[in-house]
Protein backbone atom coordinates (compact mmCIF):
# COMPACT_ATOMS: atom_id res chain seq x y z
CA UNK A 1 0.00 0.00 0.00
CA UNK A 2 1.15 3.66 -0.51
CA UNK A 3 1.76 5.65 2.32
CA UNK A 4 -0.57 9.02 2.28
CA UNK A 5 1.50 12.23 3.41
CA UNK A 6 -0.93 14.76 4.44
CA UNK A 7 -0.41 18.20 2.91
CA UNK A 8 -1.47 19.77 6.20
CA UNK A 9 1.64 19.21 7.75
CA UNK A 10 3.86 19.96 5.03
CA UNK A 11 4.17 23.57 7.16
CA UNK A 12 6.21 22.04 10.07
CA UNK A 13 9.78 21.00 9.57
CA UNK A 14 10.43 17.83 7.84
CA UNK A 15 12.25 15.12 9.58
CA UNK A 16 14.86 13.34 6.97
CA UNK A 17 17.91 12.42 9.30
CA UNK A 18 17.42 10.19 12.14
CA UNK A 19 20.04 9.17 14.85
CA UNK A 20 18.68 6.32 16.77
CA UNK A 21 20.47 5.81 19.72
CA UNK A 22 20.76 2.21 21.37
CA UNK A 23 20.89 -0.84 19.26
CA UNK A 24 18.84 -3.30 21.33
CA UNK A 25 15.06 -4.69 20.46
CA UNK A 26 13.73 -1.54 20.33
CA UNK A 27 16.11 0.60 18.62
CA UNK A 28 17.12 -2.08 15.84
CA UNK A 29 13.17 -1.97 15.24
CA UNK A 30 12.63 1.52 14.94
CA UNK A 31 15.72 1.45 12.73
CA UNK A 32 14.43 -0.57 10.31
CA UNK A 33 11.08 0.96 10.44
CA UNK A 34 12.53 4.35 9.37
CA UNK A 35 15.28 2.98 6.71
CA UNK A 36 12.55 1.15 4.98
CA UNK A 37 10.04 4.66 4.57
CA UNK A 38 12.99 6.49 3.15
CA UNK A 39 14.54 8.34 5.76
CA UNK A 40 18.27 8.07 6.34
CA UNK A 41 19.04 6.50 9.51
CA UNK A 42 22.09 6.30 11.75
CA UNK A 43 22.12 3.69 14.29
CA UNK A 44 24.15 3.86 17.29
CA UNK A 45 25.42 1.73 19.84
CA UNK A 46 28.39 1.81 22.43
CA UNK A 47 28.45 -1.75 21.64
CA UNK A 48 30.25 -2.90 18.07
CA UNK A 49 29.16 -6.29 18.14
CA UNK A 50 25.43 -5.12 19.19
CA UNK A 51 25.28 -2.89 15.98
CA UNK A 52 25.79 -5.64 13.66
CA UNK A 53 23.96 -8.17 15.55
CA UNK A 54 21.13 -5.20 14.73
CA UNK A 55 22.32 -5.04 10.94
CA UNK A 56 21.86 -8.66 10.54
CA UNK A 57 18.39 -8.75 12.20
CA UNK A 58 17.23 -5.74 10.05
CA UNK A 59 18.38 -7.81 6.92
CA UNK A 60 16.61 -10.69 7.43
CA UNK A 61 13.54 -8.82 8.67
CA UNK A 62 13.59 -6.29 5.64
CA UNK A 63 13.77 -9.74 3.48
CA UNK A 64 10.60 -11.22 4.99
CA UNK A 65 8.66 -7.98 4.75
CA UNK A 66 10.05 -7.72 0.79
CA UNK A 67 8.22 -11.47 0.34
CA UNK A 68 4.97 -10.46 1.72
CA UNK A 69 4.90 -6.94 0.13
CA UNK A 70 6.38 -7.63 -3.36
CA UNK A 71 5.05 -11.38 -3.68
CA UNK A 72 4.59 -11.40 -7.50
CA UNK A 73 7.44 -9.16 -7.91
CA UNK A 74 10.88 -10.07 -6.44
CA UNK A 75 12.45 -7.93 -8.29
CA UNK A 76 11.34 -4.96 -6.88
CA UNK A 77 11.76 -6.77 -3.73
CA UNK A 78 15.27 -6.91 -3.78
CA UNK A 79 15.29 -3.65 -4.70
CA UNK A 80 13.16 -2.73 -1.21
CA UNK A 81 15.65 -4.32 0.69
CA UNK A 82 18.60 -3.03 -1.01
CA UNK A 83 17.23 0.90 -0.64
CA UNK A 84 16.20 0.63 3.03
CA UNK A 85 19.64 -0.86 3.74
CA UNK A 86 21.67 1.92 1.75
CA UNK A 87 19.73 4.30 3.98
CA UNK A 88 20.99 2.91 7.17
CA UNK A 89 24.30 3.66 8.68
CA UNK A 90 25.81 2.49 11.64
CA UNK A 91 27.88 4.66 14.29
CA UNK A 92 29.58 3.67 17.91
CA UNK A 93 29.74 7.63 18.60
CA UNK A 94 26.49 9.22 19.03
CA UNK A 95 28.02 12.57 18.94
CA UNK A 96 29.42 12.38 15.82
CA UNK A 97 26.17 10.70 14.86
CA UNK A 98 23.69 13.52 16.07
CA UNK A 99 26.11 16.38 14.22
CA UNK A 100 23.56 15.97 10.84
CA UNK A 101 20.27 14.80 12.99
CA UNK A 102 16.75 16.24 12.05
CA UNK A 103 15.61 13.72 15.12
CA UNK A 104 17.58 12.31 17.71
CA UNK A 105 15.54 9.33 19.12
CA UNK A 106 17.14 7.38 22.20
CA UNK A 107 16.47 3.70 23.05
CA UNK A 108 19.15 3.19 25.78
CA UNK A 109 18.63 1.33 29.04
CA UNK A 110 15.86 2.63 31.17
CA UNK A 111 17.93 4.73 33.67
CA UNK A 112 17.89 8.50 33.85
CA UNK A 113 21.38 9.48 34.68
CA UNK A 114 22.43 7.25 31.83
CA UNK A 115 19.74 8.85 29.53
CA UNK A 116 20.90 12.32 30.96
CA UNK A 117 24.39 11.66 30.45
CA UNK A 118 23.87 11.04 27.02
CA UNK A 119 21.58 14.14 25.84
CA UNK A 120 24.05 16.28 28.21
CA UNK A 121 26.47 15.49 25.79
CA UNK A 122 24.69 15.37 22.58
CA UNK A 123 22.86 19.19 23.54
CA UNK A 124 26.17 20.87 22.73
CA UNK A 125 26.83 19.31 19.45
CA UNK A 126 23.48 18.92 17.61
CA UNK A 127 21.99 21.22 14.77
CA UNK A 128 20.04 23.82 16.41
CA UNK A 129 16.79 22.44 15.02
CA UNK A 130 17.37 19.13 16.07
CA UNK A 131 14.14 17.21 18.32
CA UNK A 132 15.50 14.89 20.87
CA UNK A 133 12.70 12.18 21.89
CA UNK A 134 13.08 9.43 23.80
CA UNK A 135 11.62 5.99 23.80
CA UNK A 136 11.03 5.10 27.40
CA UNK A 137 8.23 3.13 28.58
CA UNK A 138 8.18 4.51 32.36
CA UNK A 139 10.31 7.69 33.24
CA UNK A 140 8.94 11.41 32.97
CA UNK A 141 9.91 12.90 29.49
CA UNK A 142 10.40 16.26 30.38
CA UNK A 143 12.55 14.65 33.95
CA UNK A 144 14.83 13.62 30.87
CA UNK A 145 14.86 16.46 29.30
CA UNK A 146 16.62 18.44 31.68
CA UNK A 147 19.66 16.91 30.44
CA UNK A 148 19.58 19.30 26.71
CA UNK A 149 18.75 22.96 28.17
CA UNK A 150 18.87 24.44 24.93
CA UNK A 151 15.76 22.53 23.56
CA UNK A 152 13.15 22.15 26.04
CA UNK A 153 10.81 23.04 23.12
CA UNK A 154 12.50 20.82 21.10
CA UNK A 155 11.98 17.58 23.31
CA UNK A 156 9.57 15.16 22.87
CA UNK A 157 8.38 11.33 23.47
CA UNK A 158 8.25 8.96 20.84
CA UNK A 159 6.85 5.63 22.31
CA UNK A 160 6.97 2.24 20.07
CA UNK A 161 5.70 -1.19 20.72
CA UNK A 162 7.33 -4.38 20.80
CA UNK A 163 7.58 -5.42 17.48
CA UNK A 164 8.46 -2.37 16.25
CA UNK A 165 8.32 -3.34 12.58
CA UNK A 166 4.41 -5.45 13.25
CA UNK A 167 3.03 -3.11 16.14
CA UNK A 168 1.36 0.19 14.72
CA UNK A 169 0.86 2.67 17.28
CA UNK A 170 3.17 5.08 18.07
CA UNK A 171 2.41 7.15 21.43
CA UNK A 172 3.32 10.79 21.07
CA UNK A 173 4.47 12.84 23.75
CA UNK A 174 4.10 16.47 25.08
CA UNK A 175 5.63 17.99 28.08
CA UNK A 176 4.64 21.41 29.28
CA UNK A 177 7.40 22.57 27.15
CA UNK A 178 7.29 21.27 23.79
CA UNK A 179 6.23 23.46 21.12
CA UNK A 180 3.57 23.25 18.60
CA UNK A 181 6.04 23.02 16.13
CA UNK A 182 7.70 20.34 17.09
CA UNK A 183 4.81 18.13 18.00
CA UNK A 184 3.21 18.47 14.30
CA UNK A 185 7.23 17.62 13.37
CA UNK A 186 6.47 14.52 15.64
CA UNK A 187 2.82 13.38 14.28
CA UNK A 188 4.10 13.82 10.44
CA UNK A 189 7.01 11.68 11.32
CA UNK A 190 4.99 9.19 12.56
CA UNK A 191 2.49 9.21 9.93
CA UNK A 192 5.43 9.11 7.53
CA UNK A 193 6.92 5.94 9.23
CA UNK A 194 2.86 4.43 8.81
CA UNK A 195 2.27 4.18 12.42
CA UNK A 196 -1.28 5.48 14.12
CA UNK A 197 0.16 8.05 16.08
CA UNK A 198 -1.91 9.33 19.32
CA UNK A 199 -1.31 11.86 21.65
CA UNK A 200 -0.54 11.77 25.47
CA UNK A 201 0.38 14.15 28.00
CA UNK A 202 3.81 13.56 30.29
CA UNK A 203 2.33 11.05 33.00
CA UNK A 204 3.81 7.93 34.30
CA UNK A 205 2.60 5.05 31.81
CA UNK A 206 1.35 7.43 29.26
CA UNK A 207 -1.92 5.87 27.94
CA UNK A 208 -0.92 1.95 27.00
CA UNK A 209 1.18 1.16 30.59
CA UNK A 210 -0.68 3.41 32.72
CA UNK A 211 -3.37 0.85 32.00
CA UNK A 212 -1.43 -1.96 31.16
CA UNK A 213 0.97 -2.01 34.42
CA UNK A 214 -1.50 -2.20 36.60
CA UNK A 215 -3.81 -4.27 34.72
CA UNK A 216 -1.33 -6.94 35.19
CA UNK A 217 -0.45 -6.12 38.74
CA UNK A 218 -3.91 -6.63 39.45
CA UNK A 219 -4.08 -10.09 37.48
CA UNK A 220 -1.36 -11.06 39.89
CA UNK A 221 -2.98 -9.86 43.13
CA UNK A 222 -5.79 -12.03 42.08
CA UNK A 223 -3.98 -15.04 41.79
CA UNK A 224 -1.84 -14.34 45.13
CA UNK A 225 -5.15 -14.11 46.71
CA UNK A 226 -6.21 -17.81 45.45
CA UNK A 227 -9.08 -15.99 43.73
CA UNK A 228 -7.89 -17.99 40.51
CA UNK A 229 -5.72 -19.45 38.43
CA UNK A 230 -3.20 -17.78 36.45
CA UNK A 231 -4.64 -20.33 33.72
CA UNK A 232 -8.35 -19.35 34.38
CA UNK A 233 -7.52 -15.90 34.69
CA UNK A 234 -5.77 -15.87 30.96
CA UNK A 235 -8.85 -18.05 29.25
CA UNK A 236 -11.13 -15.44 30.88
CA UNK A 237 -9.66 -12.42 29.82
CA UNK A 238 -9.25 -13.95 26.27
CA UNK A 239 -12.63 -15.56 25.82
CA UNK A 240 -14.52 -12.70 27.90
CA UNK A 241 -13.06 -9.45 26.37
CA UNK A 242 -11.04 -10.61 22.75
CA UNK A 243 -7.98 -9.97 24.26
CA UNK A 244 -5.21 -11.97 21.93
CA UNK A 245 -3.17 -12.58 25.12
CA UNK A 246 -4.10 -13.11 28.99
CA UNK A 247 -2.21 -11.47 31.36
CA UNK A 248 0.09 -13.93 32.72
CA UNK A 249 1.16 -14.85 29.24
CA UNK A 250 1.54 -11.34 28.76
CA UNK A 251 3.62 -10.83 31.82
CA UNK A 252 5.85 -13.70 30.94
CA UNK A 253 5.97 -12.21 27.25
CA UNK A 254 7.04 -8.30 28.46
CA UNK A 255 9.08 -10.16 31.29
CA UNK A 256 8.80 -10.31 34.74
CA UNK A 257 11.35 -8.07 36.00
CA UNK A 258 10.21 -5.57 33.13
CA UNK A 259 6.65 -5.33 35.24
CA UNK A 260 8.60 -5.22 38.35
CA UNK A 261 11.05 -2.77 37.68
CA UNK A 262 8.32 -0.20 36.34
CA UNK A 263 5.88 -0.71 39.55
CA UNK A 264 9.05 0.20 41.50
CA UNK A 265 10.15 2.88 40.06
CA UNK A 266 6.80 4.51 39.75
CA UNK A 267 5.84 3.11 43.93
CA UNK A 268 8.78 4.98 44.67
CA UNK A 269 7.79 8.57 43.04
CA UNK A 270 3.78 8.12 43.82
CA UNK A 271 3.67 6.55 47.02
CA UNK A 272 0.14 7.60 47.60
CA UNK A 273 -1.16 5.52 44.01
CA UNK A 274 -2.77 1.74 45.52
CA UNK A 275 -2.47 0.74 41.50
CA UNK A 276 1.46 1.23 41.79
CA UNK A 277 2.20 -0.83 44.71
CA UNK A 278 4.47 -4.02 44.69
CA UNK A 279 2.97 -7.40 43.96
CA UNK A 280 4.81 -9.91 46.51
CA UNK A 281 4.25 -12.81 43.92
CA UNK A 282 6.16 -11.02 41.39
CA UNK A 283 8.65 -10.27 43.45
CA UNK A 284 8.97 -13.67 44.53
CA UNK A 285 9.14 -14.83 40.80
CA UNK A 286 11.63 -12.65 40.08
CA UNK A 287 13.86 -13.10 43.05
CA UNK A 288 13.78 -17.07 41.94
CA UNK A 289 15.15 -16.43 38.35
CA UNK A 290 11.49 -16.81 36.96
CA UNK A 291 11.06 -14.06 34.46
CA UNK A 292 8.98 -15.51 31.66
CA UNK A 293 9.84 -16.83 28.55
CA UNK A 294 13.22 -15.05 28.30
CA UNK A 295 14.43 -17.40 31.30
CA UNK A 296 12.49 -20.39 30.08
CA UNK A 297 9.62 -20.18 32.99
CA UNK A 298 7.42 -17.32 34.96
CA UNK A 299 3.54 -17.97 35.43
CA UNK A 300 4.18 -20.62 33.33
CA UNK A 301 6.81 -23.49 31.98
CA UNK A 302 8.52 -22.89 28.52
CA UNK A 303 11.27 -25.76 29.29
CA UNK A 304 11.09 -28.72 27.16
CA UNK A 305 9.84 -31.58 28.60
P1 LIG B 1 17.83 -3.24 25.04
O1 LIG B 1 18.54 -3.61 26.27
O2 LIG B 1 17.41 -4.30 24.07
O3 LIG B 1 18.74 -2.20 24.20
C1 LIG B 1 19.37 -1.11 24.78
C2 LIG B 1 20.68 -0.86 24.02
O4 LIG B 1 21.21 0.42 24.38
C3 LIG B 1 21.78 -1.89 24.31
O5 LIG B 1 22.19 -2.47 23.08
C4 LIG B 1 22.91 -1.05 24.93
O6 LIG B 1 24.19 -1.49 24.51
C5 LIG B 1 22.61 0.33 24.40
N1 LIG B 1 23.11 1.42 25.23
C6 LIG B 1 23.05 1.55 26.57
N2 LIG B 1 23.57 2.73 26.96
C7 LIG B 1 23.96 3.37 25.83
C8 LIG B 1 24.55 4.64 25.56
N3 LIG B 1 24.86 5.49 26.53
N4 LIG B 1 24.82 4.97 24.28
C9 LIG B 1 24.51 4.12 23.27
N5 LIG B 1 23.93 2.91 23.46
C10 LIG B 1 23.66 2.55 24.73
O7 LIG B 1 16.58 -2.34 25.51
P2 LIG B 1 15.15 -2.13 24.80
O8 LIG B 1 14.19 -3.16 25.26
O9 LIG B 1 15.35 -1.92 23.35
O10 LIG B 1 14.67 -0.76 25.49
C11 LIG B 1 15.25 0.48 25.19
C12 LIG B 1 14.35 1.62 25.66
O11 LIG B 1 13.06 1.49 25.05
C13 LIG B 1 14.09 1.71 27.16
O12 LIG B 1 14.00 3.06 27.54
C14 LIG B 1 12.72 1.04 27.32
O13 LIG B 1 12.00 1.52 28.44
C15 LIG B 1 12.04 1.46 26.04
N6 LIG B 1 10.95 0.57 25.57
C16 LIG B 1 11.07 -0.78 25.61
C17 LIG B 1 10.04 -1.60 25.16
C18 LIG B 1 10.16 -3.10 25.18
O14 LIG B 1 9.15 -3.77 24.91
N7 LIG B 1 11.33 -3.66 25.45
C19 LIG B 1 8.80 -1.04 24.61
C20 LIG B 1 8.81 0.41 24.51
C21 LIG B 1 9.84 1.17 25.01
Amino acid sequence: ARRSFSTSMASSAVIKNVTIIGGGLMGSGIAQVAAQTGHKVTLVDLDESVLSKAKNSITANLGRVAKKKFKDAPAEGEKFVAGALANLSTNTDACEAARSADLVLEAIVEDLKVKHKLFSSLDPVAPAHAIFASNTSSLSIEDISQAAPSRKENFGGLHFFNPVPVMKLLEVIRTPFTSDETYQAMMAWGMTLGKVAITCRDTPGFVVNRLLVPYLAEAARLVERGDATARDVDIAMKLGTGYPMGPFELLDYVGLDTNKFVLDGWSKKYPDEPLFKPVPLVNEKVAQGKLGIKSGEGFYNYKKQ
